[in-house]
């Protein structure tokens, strides 16, 4: 990709230490960590630096909105994570797919010592707390919903959260705070900036929309032609450049002005909108890193 027109994205210092703290405060309260990235960018949507951030908390890496994700990349991602011993589940946090596996396997892998430990002290009926992470509009909200349920119970606030902190109560013995932690997301890698901004993650304003569509256009033309084909009845040729094709797309539209030039701003905005709500079929935007 292209990346000299990016605008610089700033995230201010003093925030970044800020959130960090108030990450840090929180962990010492759960068991777990729930680490939600977006499946179509799991690197991308990773927070670099949360590793140092949880340090040897137990954690369990979901990749979300597999709805919109190409399963098959999923599922590499799963099984890359996995040699990377990383626990990970594919999950829908809009449907609910995917998380009645997660207290299950959360027990079985990442917390098996802790639970062993706590069954041989007598200790078995102890709640698991568990805390959500993630960058913004990766999901934690619409997660706390769907295992929280409608009927969210106030558990007592525990000495060193301060009021407006509760704990949801769970099935399976489970507590959530219900105050996912929200890391910044990876601005320094402009390549990732874009993907996330693919996605929606961070704002259109990195770029102009239209060169966003642009690098979407030819990025899916090169990996998944059939989505072009498929949506916007184009044929993408080698020779296509991402200007091309969205004048293809705002052609087949109809978004021509006066003249008859194509409205690019128009047809960028239906290719970014269209991507981001799954019409251009499950896309996934970068594969994990194979091994020699
Ligand atoms: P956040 O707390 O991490 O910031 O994210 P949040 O849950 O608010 O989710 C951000 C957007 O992503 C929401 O869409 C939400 O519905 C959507 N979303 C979350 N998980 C999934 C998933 O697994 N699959 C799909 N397809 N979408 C998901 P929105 O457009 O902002 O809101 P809404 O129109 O859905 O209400």
């Amino acid at each position: 990709m292209e990346n000299n027109d990016i605008k610089t994205i700033q995230w201010f210092p003093g925030h970044m230490a800020k959130t960090r703290r108030a990450i840090t405060a929180n962990l010492k309260l759960v068991d777990a960590v729930a680490e939600l990235i977006d499946a179509r960018a799991p690197l991308s949507s990773r927070n670099p630096e949360i590793d140092t951030l949880t340090a040897r908390k137990p954690r369990i890496v979901l990749l979300n909105k597999c709805d919109l994700a190409d399963a098959n990349a999923t599922a590499a991602w799963v099984s890359y994570l996995k040699s990377e011993n990383v626990t990970a589940l594919a999950v829908d946090c809009k449907s609910g797919k995917g998380l009645n596996k997660l207290m299950p396997t959360l027990k079985a892998t990442v917390l098996r010592e802790l639970m062993e430990k706590r069954e041989r002290s007598g200790m078995g009926g102890a709640p698991i707390r568990m805390m959500i992470l993630g960058i913004p509009n990766v999901g934690k909200s619409s997660l706390i919903n769907r295992l929280a349920g409608g009927k969210r119970a106030k558990v007592e606030d525990r000495p060193g959260v301060t009021r407006t902190k509760q704990w949801v109560k769970l099935q399976d013995n489970t507590e959530l705070l219900d105050m996912p932690g929200v890391l910044w997301p990876k601005f320094e890698d402009q390549s990732a900036a874009i993907r996330l901004a693919f996605t929606g993650a961070i704002s259109d304003d990195i770029l102009d929309i239209e060169t966003l569509a642009m690098k979407l256009l030819s990025y899916l033309a090169e990996s998944y032609p059939q989505s072009l084909t498929e949506r916007y009845k184009i044929e993408p040729d080698g020779g296509d450049d991402g200007l091309a094709l969205l004048e293809k797309v705002g052609r087949k539209r109809g978004m021509v002005v006066s003249g008859g030039e194509i409205n690019t701003e128009r047809a960028a905005i239906t290719v970014l909108d269209e991507f981001r709500s799954g019409k251009l079929g499950r896309i996934t935007l970068e594969l994990p890193p194979t091994k020699e």
